[in-house]
């Protein structure tokens, strides 16, 4: 018989309660749990990380998980079933992880092509944003797991992560920024919601009534809990005030015994500690229907991986394809060339990193389609050092050995010791048994190199560390430390230091680091960590010009060439912004050298944000694969062999230039403040206004076949039309719906995306495609009304497969201005 769960009686809490007890509430127990109150019958709930899976309770030593595609790999589908599918998936392992509260979607917009996080959110347009957030959220809560959409709102960039004030006019800020959680509530039903870091017109978003109280839950009606984002909570009365519920992670340092301390010099009144205490109670209550399960556990199952495959293949974008270069047929052999084809590109940098339950890289997808494959590094592509995983070849492997001493304590006692999968670690929610507060590390390995060379080593580390390579001090980042943004803010720069390794022989690498409590570094915006964490990298140097030599030789020989490069998730991560889209080291003079020895060449890019493509008119057929997890080299194969037929759409735009973007002037912070000047011309709203050619423009995306549209007909309410695949393969079209008004009176862009249906064609099938529009088709934001405005009068819509592909138009009239408020 299954045992009935004691009941949470929420007016009996708030009754009897203390006012300690109900502070407690208000403030994670710790890292990743809520605090029980067992004498009300009110467990502890596990929240975990989030977007692209479930992490689990440790970064470090992560039990493995399912990786799903990054955000804009997502919403590069355009697909709200598959997303909701997603949703299903990650509920599924959220309960595998013991976890009823998944940190995610991250819903910020990329303004720029350089925001460190951008990889993690949907789209640059708040409509394709927002209803594929409503899809993966109601996806996840069929499962009975919270969903908690962030960052609310504005955090759409890295630099100065903490506390950067945004400065963004009212009607941008409904139009852009608030539109896709407006659209995800009214689409779905978050119960629980995380707030920004960041500063919103002078008023920090995680103590603003304006955004919590007013916005959030008296007009738009949202029911759930606020959770601040971890150390975002910056006050105890003014965020308890302004609507913030939960102060994470715990133990707290804003509520507790600070909290009845404001409550007693009636700084803060009870009725408020009340109604958060309700809020957080009604979270827990929810959260505790979902049957979780009590160790963290792996599923991995066959339907896992293949909803895993299938994300990861429709969310790849055919960007070019000259002359049918691809799909390629049956072929005997291939060069392969760039480092990106055998790395495990499977996610981007930070919080949403997990341990994967395993990668299938671009090789291992190309060796399941052809026998012989010749491979050539190129020039290096990484800005870090590459991780050591891959060059040792001993067991153990790498090993991490904890003390209470530092490494020249003679006789000093292990505490701990721990294999890792790579040559990295981030203690960030972990502490070994038995550590003081300051404690210290030995990372350990051996190399062994295949050719005498000199090889670079690289450390970064929050804390202090100094790398020895047979007892020999290679590289120190102890004595002189200097800032970089490395672990969440946190940590230097990478040092670097060589040393010339001998073919054949063995080598012993020890990292003896200091942990977060020894760093040298006083920080201002990080975030306050002390445990820490450090990365060792390093690699044989070599001669660039003499690696793309060898590529181009290769790839004149080979008949069928593929040229893997992109980024990682150490230039694309929490912490930081990239500074430039410039693809790392040589890989440009390696792709230009590559297609001029072999024309048909392809280029399969893994980034999770646009990369400058100064080759794009000279290659044929290129490839957007962003970081597709688990499955990545299988889902490239699938493209590449034309097992799957792509049907990826662009959710943001390639600009040719970072010049040409319109956050270019105002993107970094300028004395910690940042100007959204570009307003509401955001993305393809400004390339269109100011007749810009991007490199390639939001929502495009090509096909193996080919589809026509007809017999559009409109309402103000429906959109109807025919879509035909025309061509002799089974594929799937997005049919993208764009509004405009014909005259306004208020600047509105050319156009802007309304609605979107994706349909699935036989060759020559036709299928009829009705999508509805609704206020928020016709609609602005008035700044003097504070209210939306569907103002009367003429509608053109523009129907295409591409922003810059619309195919048919036809406008309809709207006979009376509505002015609304709300969902
Ligand atoms: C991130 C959040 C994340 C949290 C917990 C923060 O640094 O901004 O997105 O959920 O950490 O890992």
């Amino acid at each position: 018989m299954s045992e009935t769960k004691p009941q949470i009686d929420i007016d009996f809490i708030i009754e009897n309660a203390t006012l300690a007890e109900k502070s407690n509430l208000l403030a994670g127990h710790d890292f990743w749990h809520t605090t029980p109150l067992p004498d009300y019958n009110v467990p502890s709930i596990r929240m975990s990380d989030g977007p692209n899976g479930i992490r689990g309770t440790k970064f470090f030593n992560g039990v493995p998980a399912a990786c799903l595609p990054c955000g804009t790999a997502l919403g590069a589908t355009w697909d709200t079933m598959l997303i909701q599918e997603a949703g299903v998936l990650i509920g599924k392992e959220a309960k595998a992880k013991g976890a009823s509260i998944w940190l995610g979607p991250t819903m910020n917009i990329q303004r720029s092509p350089l925001g460190g996080r951008g990889f993690e959110s949907f789209a640059e347009d708040p409509h394709l944003s927002g209803m594929l957030a409503a899809a993966i959220i109601q996806g996840v809560q069929s499962e009975k797991v919270i969903a908690t959409p962030k960052h609310f709102v504005c955090n759409d960039q890295e630099d100065h992560r903490r506390g950067l004030e945004t400065i963004v006019t009212d009607r941008a800020l409904r139009e852009i920024y608030l539109k896709p959680f407006q659209l995800a509530l009214a689409h779905s039903n978050p119960h629980a919601i995380m707030t920004a870091y960041n500063k919103l017109n002078g008023k920090l978003c995680s103590q603003s009534p304006e955004l919590l109280q007013k916005t959030l839950r008296e007009e738009w009606g949202f029911e759930g809990a606020t959770i601040s984002d971890w150390y975002g909570t910056y006050s105890t009365s003014e965020s308890m005030a302004a609507g913030l519920d939960i102060e994470m992670p715990g133990p707290p340092q804003w509520r507790g015994r600070l909290l009845s301390a404001a409550v007693s010099a009636m700084a803060l009144p009870m009725h408020t500690v009340d109604a958060r205490v309700r809020s957080v109670l009604q979270l827990v209550k929810r959260a505790s229907e979902c049957e979780v399960s009590e160790e963290e556990i792996i599923r991995n199952t066959p339907e896992d991986r293949s909803i895993l495959r299938r994300l990861a293949s429709e969310s790849i974008v055919l960007l070019k394809n000259e002359d049918t270069v691809l799909p390629w047929a049956e072929i005997e052999s291939v060069g392969v060339v760039g480092v990106h084809s055998k790395a495990a590109t499977y996610c981007g940098g930070g919080s949403a990193q997990l341990s994967p339950y395993y990668v299938v890289t671009p090789m291992e997808g190309l060796q399941k389609f052809v026998q012989k494959i010749d491979y050539c590094p190129g020039a290096y592509g990484h800005q870090l050092q590459p991780l050591l995983g891959p060059f040792v070849k001993s067991n153990p492997g790498i090993t991490v050995t904890f003390y209470n001493d530092p490494y020249n304590t003679p006789g000093r006692t292990a505490l701990e010791v721990v294999e890792i999968a790579d040559s990295s670690f981030q203690l960030l929610d972990y502490k070994p048994p038995g550590a003081n507060m300051i404690f210290y590390a030995s990372m350990t390995g051996s190399l062994t190199p295949e050719k005498t060379a000199v090889w670079d080593f690289g450390v970064m580390c929050h804390g202090t560390a100094v790398l020895y390579i047979n007892d020999k001090l290679v590289v120190d980042n102890a004595t002189q430390q200097r800032a970089g943004g490395s672990f969440f803010g946190s940590g230097t720069v990478e040092e670097l230091g060589f040393v010339e390794l001998q073919k054949g022989t063995r080598y012993e690498f020890r990292l003896e680091w200091g942990n977060g409590r020894t760093s040298t570094l006083q920080r201002l915006g990080a975030t306050t960590l002390s445990n820490g964490g450090a990365r060792l990298g390093g690699c044989p140097r070599i001669d660039a010009k003499l690696a793309i030599d060898e590529a181009v030789q290769m790839a004149r020989a080979q008949k069928h060439v593929v040229i893997f490069i992109g980024l990682n998730q150490e230039i694309e991560s929490e912490g930081y912004d990239r500074t430039s889209m410039d693809l790392p080291g040589h890989t440009n003079v390696l792709i230009d050298a590559v297609l001029d020895a072999n024309p048909n060449a392809i280029v399969v890019v893994q980034s999770g944000t646009p990369v400058a493509m100064p080759w794009a008119s000279k290659a044929k057929a290129v490839i957007q694969a962003w970081y597709g997890g688990n499955e990545l080299g299988n889902a490239i194969a699938d493209v590449i062999f034309g097992k799957v037929n792509p049907s990826g759409k662009l959710p943001m735009t390639f600009p040719k230039a970072m010049q040409d973007n319109p956050a270019f002037l105002n993107f970094n912070a300028n004395d910690g403040r940042v100007l959204y000047g570009e307003d509401i011309f955001v993305g393809y709203r400004f390339y269109e206004k100011m007749e810009k050619e991007p490199q390639f423009a939001f929502g495009h995306g090509l096909s193996y076949t080919t589809f026509e549209l007809s017999d559009l007909e409109v309402s103000s309410s429906d959109v109807q039309l025919i879509v035909q695949n025309t061509g002799t393969r089974q594929g799937a079209e997005v049919v993208q719906v764009y509004v405009a008004p014909v005259q306004s009176y208020t600047c509105r862009p050319v156009k802007e995306l309304k609605a979107f249906s994706k349909v699935a064609l036989e060759p020559g099938e036709a299928k009829q495609v009705n999508i509805r529009l609704d206020r928020n088709a016709t609609s602005y934001w008035s700044e003097t009304q504070d209210a939306w405005v569907s103002q009367k009068g003429e509608y053109e819509i523009f129907v295409g497969t591409s922003s810059d592909r619309i195919m048919l138009t036809a406008r309809f009239t709207q006979d009376r201005t509505v002015i609304w408020r709300g969902l």
